[in-house]
């Protein structure tokens, strides 16, 4: 399978992509992490846009080290408050702009839909690099490359999911993505004001056919899980702060509460942590976190250099 079907192809849910289609992405994002100064100019002569409109660290930074490494350039901003959005200009004026300064556009936004909306107006490529608490397809890629890299085939893992369920966009976009892997169990550890959004669960029950294990108790399920799927509370889509103090320390992963998981079982966390695993966890070498932030930027290559549709060497 090549990759030519991705090229000029939007990237706004993870569903976008077909199952061959992931898999091609992952093998390229391996080999490029095997062999980046294969790839180091194939993006010569390419812009990349970012349109940032919510805070970011890891997913901004990765795809600009991405475009850099492939030998393009990279301009936008990292806020809206320094763009013209602070003037008033709409999304879609802001976008077909845009669309003339850069070859694909990637855009975070704190409203859900935007992304998409942002496609309806753009000739390049855009890919979704989060939007609100929906979807995060691009973190749903890092994390599939750093289950390939560390665990091998994707297939028959129970795996647990703990934190915000209800707002974590990460989850949503891994959930909607691993249910298309076989064997899969998941386990939603939440409290219940966090759980699942409805129509994701009836997406996963009716349409995939998944048996899903909600409780508000990771003791339920840690000795028999592949992967722990640790997020953050997501303070920003609170509607009071009071709620949030409540929830804020619902989970907190602990060395003594890894102590009855399985030897090979992964822990990962799409990052920025707040509190919910001890620093103590990071020496735990089931700890995988800051490796899958490094893989974000191989699979960002692969991703960036398909869309663009560019000649790989
Ligand atoms: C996540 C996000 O922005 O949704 N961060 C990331 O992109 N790695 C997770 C989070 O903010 O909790």
């Amino acid at each position: 399978m090549n990759l030519e079907s991705l090229k000029g192809r939007h990237l706004i849910d993870p569903e976008d992509f077909t199952m061959e289609e992931l898999q091609a992405l992952l093998d390229l994002g391996l080999k490029m992490e095997a062999r980046p100064e294969d790839y180091a100019d194939c993006c010569k002569g390419k812009i990349m846009g970012t349109l940032f409109y919510e805070p970011s660290t890891r997913t901004r930074l990765s795809f600009e080290s991405a475009m850099l490494r492939l030998g393009g350039q990279v301009l936008g901003f990292s806020d809206a408050a320094v763009s013209s959005a602070a003037k008033g200009e709409s999304l879609a004026d802001t976008v077909r702009v845009m669309d003339d300064y850069a070859h694909t556009l990637v855009m975070r936004h704190p409203r859900e839909g935007a992304p998409k909306l942002a496609s309806q107006y753009a000739t390049v490529p855009v890919i979704n690099a989060g939007d609100g608490g929906h979807q995060h397809p691009t973190q749903t890629l890092t994390d599939l490359l750093t289950l390939q890299k560390y665990r091998g085939a994707i297939e028959n893992l129970q795996v647990a999911f703990c934190g915000d369920l209800l707002f974590g966009r990460t989850v949503h976009s891994l959930l909607k993505t691993l249910c298309r892997f076989p064997g899969m169990t998941f386990y939603l550890v939440s409290p219940t004001e966090l759980r699942i959004p409805g129509h994701l669960r009836d997406e996963l029950q009716h349409r995939y056919h998944i048996t899903l294990h909600e409780t508000p108790h990771l003791d339920d399920c840690i000795e028999k899980i592949d992967l722990l799927y640790m997020t953050r509370i997501q303070k920003e889509r609170f509607f009071n702060e009071e709620e949030y103090v409540k929830l804020k320390d619902s989970f907190i992963l602990t060395r003594d509460k890894l102590k009855t998981a399985k030897e090979d079982l992964m822990v990962l966390h799409p990052l920025p942590r707040v509190n919910e695993i001890q620093y103590e966890v990071d020496e735990d070498p089931r700890a995988r976190y800051f490796e899958q932030a490094t893989m974000g930027v191989y699979i960002r290559m692969a991703l960036l250099s398909a869309v663009m549709g560019v000649k790989l060497a």
